[in-house]
């Protein structure tokens, strides 16, 4: 995904990008006016990136988006192409800490605070060249997670093949109740 302006100095020079709830863009120098105009790009990309996944995903609202992560302790990866001139982003993934009630295969209800995955993206023209599974796998050495530890917040189809081709991901616990904004049943919690 191209935009209008040079990548390098909001998401830096390396083949992955981190972002939190700061927004902050890589680059610091340059005065107050020129960081101002690189955190709106960034908003900027965040929001473009979120409503690409939402389309893919035939969402009406997208799922990520600046000010959600300004209101969210979620961590969002993303994985780029910082050729010149301007540099692209190829997918991202958004994950984050939520508390969900799972019902286990004895009936019994478990309150657990894990890992989700909130949102990935890869584009149209990048899927199923192993990009997906490089920011997985970027994600899962950052936070330190097993992937079978994780739980997936309204898994899409793809996610689903995605999940059971790279990591063997094929069983999962219901979710139960609503917390913290997720839906009951939209929750499918992995393990192998
Ligand atoms: N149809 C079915 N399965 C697919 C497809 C597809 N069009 N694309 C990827 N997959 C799955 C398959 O298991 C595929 O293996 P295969 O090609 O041998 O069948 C595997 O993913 C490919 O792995 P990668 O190349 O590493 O993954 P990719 O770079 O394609 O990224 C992703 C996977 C992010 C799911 C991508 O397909 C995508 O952006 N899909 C649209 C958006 C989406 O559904 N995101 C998940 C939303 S749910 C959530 O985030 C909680």
């Amino acid at each position: 995904m191209e935009f209008p302006f040079d990548l390098a100095p909001v998401l830096g020079g390396e083949r992955f990008c981190v972002v939190d709830q700061h927004l902050r863009p890589a680059g610091r120098g340059g005065g107050t006016a020129k960081r101002e105009e690189l955190e709106q790009q960034l908003r900027t990309v965040i929001d473009e990136l979120g409503k690409a996944s939402a389309k893919a995903q035939g969402l009406s609202t997208p799922v990520t988006s600046a000010a959600r992560m300004e209101s969210n302790r979620h961590v969002l990866y993303m994985l780029r192409d910082t050729r010149p001139p301007r540099g692209a982003v190829l997918g991202f993934l958004k994950v984050g800490y939520k508390k969900l009630f799972l019902l286990e295969r004895d009936g019994s209800h478990v309150e657990v605070e894990p890992l989700c995955v909130l949102d990935f993206y890869v584009h149209e023209s990048q899927q199923r060249r192993g990009l997906g599974r490089e920011l997985f796998q970027e994600m899962l050495q950052r936070e330190r997670v097993a992937p079978q530890r994780l739980a997936v917040d309204r898994p899409s189809a793809k996610l689903l093949g995605f999940l059971g081709k790279h990591f063997g991901l094929r069983r999962g616990v219901p979710q139960v109740g609503r917390k913290n904004g997720i839906t009951a049943g939209g929750v499918l919690f992995l393990y192998l």
